[in-house]
């Protein structure tokens, strides 16, 4: 099975993979379907219509909102600032770990040498006190600054990071000094983070109503740290913005179209978990951002497929042995990177008492591509549909391309599923139990219940 209308974007889909599970005339009757679900999107006739700002991100984004962020850039860096805490939970922090994990030298933070841009770290996305406080341990060795993230303003992971990681800044460097040390990302009018950021004085970002958290990445949620980070957001943007084009095309040829199809019909085959794999260790917060991305547009009203997430071959030392002969209810989605950013040959050994002389000036990345050929081989063998999506090489554009294709993916899966992807009312029921248990004013009558029930 091949997919017969495909444009050649940076972003490419194939179905190949899914020839001997699927029929090509089911596959054809959810291509129909993906593409009444465009319609419904592009139109904005659906559920949660009122949440599709996100949509044309790539190409309304002003000038001025890069050139504000570089300001904040450029400051911090005359300031001396090494250390940029970026405190944020969700949609709030997800996008940006991936870009600047995907974009970043590996063992940035341990390299010697002059640094051009700070490191960024994240916190406030848990809630565990050895995290938050050897962060403390790591910002009294280094020149700090903070962005604080919450669409809502009120979360409780990252505002207690924030009180923490607030009160610290100002105690070493002073009120005034803090308030030009931290920025915040939040609402526009409402919320505990933007009447503080008024009254401190903080410069603050706006995540417009219309855009839900994990449809964010594009916003200054993303943009404000990627760009202090030290990358080309413009070249992200960019990329984006090719996919936005591609994406809104009602025909096959429509990658995002293709994706959402196939998927939704091994659903509807029995294939309920869907793995987003990848072969390079830098994409495993790509996993983490679709996870969220997918998680929580599609599970809900007793539906969704379950996304999971595997670096290989890492997790073929671990998981592999699960997804070649356990419970036949896998799917994956390769995301393959085709050419390295860098260039290493295997040596030869005069000796070969390891045997490896067979590979003697080869390239380490034709090993992984040749591994990550055996094991589609092997998986599809397995009873494991392959979707693959293909990116050139890891760069700014291409993420930008990356993060809008799943993002119109998701929605047109979200219609197709019956669901409306742009909500997330489950996410509430855990929170209600914690502050109930924290002993939250108002929440008396839900504590009393819940202590009664755990006395059982
Ligand atoms: O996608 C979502 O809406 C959530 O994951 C939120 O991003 C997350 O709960 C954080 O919310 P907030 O930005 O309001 O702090």
């Amino acid at each position: 099975m091949k997919n017969t209308h495909t444009y050649n974007t940076m972003v490419k889909f194939n179905i190949g993979g899914c020839s001997s599970f699927v029929k090509d005339a089911d596959y054809k009757a959810y291509v129909e379907k993906a593409l009444s679900a465009l319609d419904v999107l592009e139109n904005e006739t659906g559920a949660g219509n009122d949440f599709l700002g996100w949509k044309h991100l790539p190409t309304t984004t002003p000038e001025s909102l890069i050139a504000d962020c570089e300001q904040i850039r450029d400051s911090w860096k005359a300031k001396g600032v090494d250390l940029v805490v970026v405190i944020g939970i969700g949609g709030s922090y997800l996008g940006a770990k991936c870009a600047i994990e995907a974009l970043s030298h590996t063992f940035a933070s341990s390299l010697k040498g002059d640094k051009t841009a700070p490191q960024i770290v994240f916190a406030g996305n848990n809630l565990s006190e050895e995290y938050i406080s050897e962060l403390m341990d790591l910002m009294q060795q280094r020149n700090c600054a903070a962005v604080v993230i919450s669409k809502s303003g009120t979360t409780t992971e990252p505002a207690i990071a924030f009180r923490l990681i607030k009160q610290y800044i100002e105690q070493t460097y002073g009120a005034k000094e803090a308030s030009e040390r931290i920025v915040a990302v939040t609402d526009a009018h409402k919320g505990a983070l933007k009447s503080l950021s008024t009254q401190e004085g903080y410069k603050t970002f706006v995540i417009e109503d219309n855009v839900g958290g994990r449809f964010s990445v594009l916003t200054p949620v993303g943009i404000l740290p990627i760009v202090l980070a030290g990358f080309d957001i413009r070249a992200m943007l960019k990329g984006a913005a090719e996919m936005e084009e591609i994406c809104a095309k009602k025909c096959e040829c429509n990658p995002a179209v293709q994706y959402a199809a196939m998927r939704n019909l091994l659903y509807n085959n029995g294939k309920t978990v869907e793995i987003l794999v990848s072969f390079s260790p830098k994409l495993q917060y790509l996993g983490e951002w679709w996870k969220q991305l997918f998680g929580e547009s599609e599970g809900k009203d007793g539906k969704g497929i379950f996304p999971a997430s595997c670096i290989f071959t890492t997790d073929l030392h671990s998981m592999g042995q699960y997804i070649q002969e356990g419970e036949r209810m896998l799917m994956e989605t390769v995301v393959t990177v085709e050419n390295s950013n860098r260039s290493m040959t295997i040596a030869n050994d005069p000796q070969n008492l390891d045997g490896l002389n067979f590979l003697t000036g080869k390239h380490v990345e034709e090993c992984n591509a040749m591994a990550e050929l055996g094991t589609k081989l092997a998986h599809i063998d397995g009873g494991v549909p392959q979707l693959q999506v293909s990116i050139e090489r890891i760069n700014e554009y291409n993420l930008g391309g990356l993060f809008y294709f799943f993002e119109k993916a998701c929605g047109i899966s979200g219609y197709i599923l019956g669901v409306n992807p742009f909500n997330q009312p489950g996410v509430e029921a855990y929170k209600k139990n914690m502050f109930a248990l924290l002993g939250k004013p108002g929440y008396e009558a839900q504590a009393a219940a819940l202590k009664e029930r755990l006395a059982e």
